[in-house]
């Protein structure tokens, strides 16, 4: 990603200050997602960095499932939602995963991907990576080929994107 790549996505995206707690500068995606232009530049750029056959596009709850399901139907792919504790129906596999205070916990159904599939995992924004991380390790769980993952934001300073590709993962954001 070099510096003025993605200048028309960057510029339609808002950082708020101190939400949701004091210090955290976050990186609004709303504006730009309100702009059609915005919304089909993101979705065809992180399109660009899709290597070789996906069989599944996993969304990570809530700003993922904006991007995943625009990306599948792109590649001819199927859309697997990894949701938050507690919302799915069926039998379910979950990881837990560290926050900046306390932890949380994502699920996926344990039959929702064949041994094998090879799925693209995609969110809004990698931080401190322990989302993505906890996401590459459920699907891995499941049985799931993970080896690419593509958000719209990166913050570096953070790390995640280092640490989600020592999993062995490749990793693309279209802003920094
Ligand atoms: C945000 C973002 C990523 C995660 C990144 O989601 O959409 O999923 O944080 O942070 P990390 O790299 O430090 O793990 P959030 O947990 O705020 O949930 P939301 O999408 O439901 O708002
Ligand atoms: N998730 C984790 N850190 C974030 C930030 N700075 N802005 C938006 N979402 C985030």
């Amino acid at each position: 990603m070099d510096g003025a790549a993605n200048e028309d996505i960057r510029r339609r995206i808002r950082t708020i200050p101190d939400f949701p707690k004091p210090g955290i500068q976050f990186r609004d995606i709303t504006t730009l997602l309100l702009d059609p232009e915005g919304l089909s530049l993101s979705v065809e750029r992180m399109l660009e960095q899709v290597e070789g056959e996906i069989d599944l596009v996993a969304g990570i709850e809530a700003r993922g499932f904006v991007f995943a399901p625009a990306i599948a139907l792109a590649l001819g792919a199927g859309v697997l939602l990894i949701r938050k504790d507690g919302k799915l129906p069926g039998a379910t596999i979950a990881e837990d995963y560290a926050l900046e205070y306390g932890s949380d916990r994502i699920t996926i159904h344990a039959d929702a991907c064949a041994p094998g599939a090879k799925v693209l995992l995609v969110d809004d924004l990698i931080a401190t990576g322990g989302t993505a991380r906890a996401a590459v390790r459920l699907l891995r769980k499941a049985g799931a080929t993970v080896e690419q993952a593509a958000f719209v934001i990166d913050l570096p300073d953070l790390g995640g994107a280092e640490a989600l590709r020592s999993d062995g993962i490749r990793v693309s954001a279209l802003v920094a």
